[in-house]
């Protein structure tokens, strides 16, 4: 089966190829590297000994997608290309919903177009916006505190919609929690480009002395030890559950979480992160950050029950594999 993976050089982008070629999938790649870079593609050939076909392209541009579609028999899709920073997405609203909405639209029409069954889409838990954990897939959205949220949560309905309306088009939706950790052999992983928005990556750069200290967003949560917590899963845990959605997609509109239903909090995860690697992370506490939840994490029992898909790597993993990484980069 030839699965079109948009974004497929990005962080969950990548490590979900290799698990695609590693159970028997073609791959086809449309990524435009605003986030992501080539070297990626080579990585993916070292590690799978095969090499993706890649377009470069921009999944907005309907065009360009066509070429795609019109040379390539396409079984499914996989949508992750995306601008993902939630701080950015405020200062900058309309780049957001153009480039997160109109490439969800684009691509839907030219599976319509082509027949295509089959589309996975990256969604995200922002999209439950500020409720009491664990959370679960039945949830009334509520609404999310930023613009890269509601892309998400809109692209949702769109993607529901289109499945009401074209019975051989099956939809499913993948809630992620906080996808950590990189590849065992280190060659892909984690890489934003500038200074991290997300926690784990700007832990290792601190630890690589390539930023002086962490700054903790506030310890007066009421939480274990007043820090925020977060269900962070092992992204190659992630990948395998999008393997999962796909091989158990044939008809409407699917809805899991893709979490390990585990809380750690950020000094938790900043401590294991030193004991595990013997590195150091000097942090300091500052404010809150704005928009920030106390807590977030996931009932993922429903992914389990219906795909047969469970995280299985732990906090130790996803320290050691981010740091293994990330001292080679
Ligand atoms: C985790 C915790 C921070 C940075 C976001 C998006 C979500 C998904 C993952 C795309 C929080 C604290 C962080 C720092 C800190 N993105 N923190 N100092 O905000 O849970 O989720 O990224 O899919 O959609 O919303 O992740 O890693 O930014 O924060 O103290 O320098 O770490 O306050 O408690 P978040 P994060």
């Amino acid at each position: 089966m030839n699965i079109l993976v948009t974004g497929g050089l990005g962080f969950i982008g990548s490590h979900t190829v290799v698990e695609l070629i590693e159970n028997g999938y073609e791959v086809i790649i449309a990524d435009n590297l605003i986030n992501s870079k080539i070297e990626v593609l080579d990585k993916l050939h070292e590690i799978t000994g095969v090499k993706p076909i890649f377009y470069e392209i921009d999944v907005t541009d309907e065009d360009k997608l066509e070429e795609i579609f019109s040379s390539h028999e396409i079984n499914g899709v996989i949508h992750f290309a995306g601008l993902k920073a939630v701080g950015e997405s405020v200062e900058k609203p309309l780049e957001y919903y153009y480039n997160n909405v109109v490439s969800t639209m684009a691509l839907s029409k030219m599976c319509i177009k082509y027949g295509v069954g089959k589309f996975v889409f990256s969604s995200s838990a922002t999209v439950y916006g500020d409720q009491p954990s664990p959370l679960r897939e039945d949830m009334e959205l509520k609404e999310t505190t930023n613009p890269y949220g509601e892309t998400k949560a809109m692209s949702e309905r769109i993607l529901m919609d289109v499945a009401k309306a074209n019975k051989g088009f099956a939809v499913s939706l993948l809630r992620y929690f906080n996808p950590i950790g990189a590849h065992k052999s280190g060659l892909i992983g984690e890489d934003p480009n500038g200074i991290p928005n997300n926690l784990m990556p700007y832990v290792a750069k601190v630890a690589k002395g390539e930023l002086d200290e962490l700054n903790v967003f506030g310890d007066d949560y009421d939480t274990i030890d007043g820090t925020g917590v977060r269900d962070y899963i092992h992204v190659v845990d992630l990948a395998k559950g999008h393997v999962k959605a796909i091989e158990n997609l044939s008809k409407g509109i699917n809805i899991y979480n893709l979490g390990t239903g585990r809380g750690t909090s950020v000094l938790e995860l900043v401590n294991t992160f030193i004991r595990v690697n013997n590195v150091d992370v000097p942090y300091k506490i500052v404010d809150r950050r704005p928009g920030d939840v106390a807590i977030c994490y996931a009932d993922p029992s429903k992914a389990e029950r219906e795909l047969g898909w469970k995280a299985t790597l732990n906090l130790e993993d996803m320290v050691r594999d981010t740091w293994n990484f990330a001292k080679i980069g």
